[in-house]
């Protein structure tokens, strides 16, 4: 079957190490099935893999992709959730379960024709959403449903400053918090990318960097080292930085004078459970919000996605049908 894979490791120049070509069908163990993937949607996590970040070179070649929307064996429409972990060894939370992954870090991932799942991480797809749509959910979107509606502690109405607002988890932020009623602030570096966070619902949207009107009561990270001083300094006394992500770099100055002086929470936060997917779904058909597309690539040509997103040239998700 047509697939896109890690082939090598390169961590200066990942897309030395992406192939498409072909690879052999899933064989599913006891309790997995295979789905048929109708559509994909790239996230940083497979440039991170090709640059060897949480795939060693022992496990290549691996089909990278943590999303999929498509039909199981069965000819249901379904949505595939990526983690891949015991709820019972997590306290009820499988992205808790110390040996939980996403697929393409142990298993086969989803840029292919088909996949192997556990059965127990088929979710029904709605109606109302596209393949396409629906494909960009499991990762970028339900990493942003969390930060805001479990890790953030705010309630609607109170102000989030979202750093970098293009990405697909940043566009997701925006998207889903605005349309839970919060004021949603941007950041970006290009000015192309400031407006079109405000088209897709920011209530402004400021230079990366750039000093705010006001302070905040939450900030939602992603980018990392480029933005966490200003993040810390953005914070109202008591906010707090939810992060997911450090796209930019790691190791920022951690700024910790001014965490404990203000009194800043800093919380981590990753994917989330079946449940939270579920729940996104539903918030997805109750309110209308459609995931922002970038543009939708044959997966023969996952190269040019992959090229766009190193780059930084994409708002929003890039979605592969095989
Ligand atoms: N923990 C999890 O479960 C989880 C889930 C999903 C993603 N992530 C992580 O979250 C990060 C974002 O993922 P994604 O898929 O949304 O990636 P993406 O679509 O490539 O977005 C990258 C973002 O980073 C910003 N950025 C990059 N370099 C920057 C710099 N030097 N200065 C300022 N901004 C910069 C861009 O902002 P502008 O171009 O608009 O300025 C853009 O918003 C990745 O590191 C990914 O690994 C984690």
């Amino acid at each position: 079957m047509l697939a896109a894979y890690a082939a090598r490791i390169d961590a200066e120049n990942p897309l030395n190490g992406l192939e498409t070509g072909d690879r052999p069908d899933p064989e599913p163990s006891a309790g997995w099935t295979t789905i048929t993937v109708k559509a994909t949607a790239l996230n940083h996590h497979d440039v991170w893999s090709l640059r060897g970040v949480g795939l060693p070179a022992d496990r290549l070649p691996m089909i990278l992709g943590c999303d999929a929307a498509g039909i199981d064996s069965d000819g249901n429409e379904v949505v595939v959730h990526g983690v891949i972990g015991d709820a019972n060894a997590g306290g009820g939370d499988e992205t808790l379960d110390p040996r939980r992954s996403l697929l393409s870090e142990r298993y086969q991932g989803t840029f292919a024709e088909r996949v192997a799942v556990p059965k127990g991480n088929l979710l029904p797809k709605p109606d109302a959403l596209s393949f396409e749509e629906a494909a960009c959910l499991p990762t970028a979107y339900l990493t942003a449903y969390r930060m805001l509606f479990d890790k953030s502690g705010a309630q609607p109405g109170a102000t989030i400053l979202v750093q970098g607002a293009s990405g697909g988890v940043a566009t997701a932020l925006i998207l889903l918090g605005r349309a839970a009623g919060y004021r949603v602030w941007a950041t970006s570096r290009s000015e192309a990318k400031r407006e079109a966070a405000l088209k897709l619902g920011a209530d402004a949207a400021f230079e990366t960097g750039a000093r705010l009107p006001e302070r905040v009561d939450v900030v939602m990270e992603t980018v990392g080292q480029a933005t966490w001083s200003h993040s810390v300094r953005s914070l109202k006394p008591g906010g707090r930085i939810v992060i997911s992500g450090a796209t930019s770099g790691d190791i920022p100055p951690a700024e910790l004078t001014r965490i404990f002086f203000t009194q800043l929470s800093v919380v981590g936060s990753t994917m989330g459970t079946r449940d939270q997917l579920g729940r996104l779904l539903r918030f997805c058909e109750q309110t209308g919000t459609r995931p922002l597309i970038d543009r939708v690539l044959p997966l023969a040509d996952a190269a040019a996605g992959f090229a766009a997103m190193i780059d930084g040239a994409h708002t929003g998700k890039i979605v592969f049908v095989p």
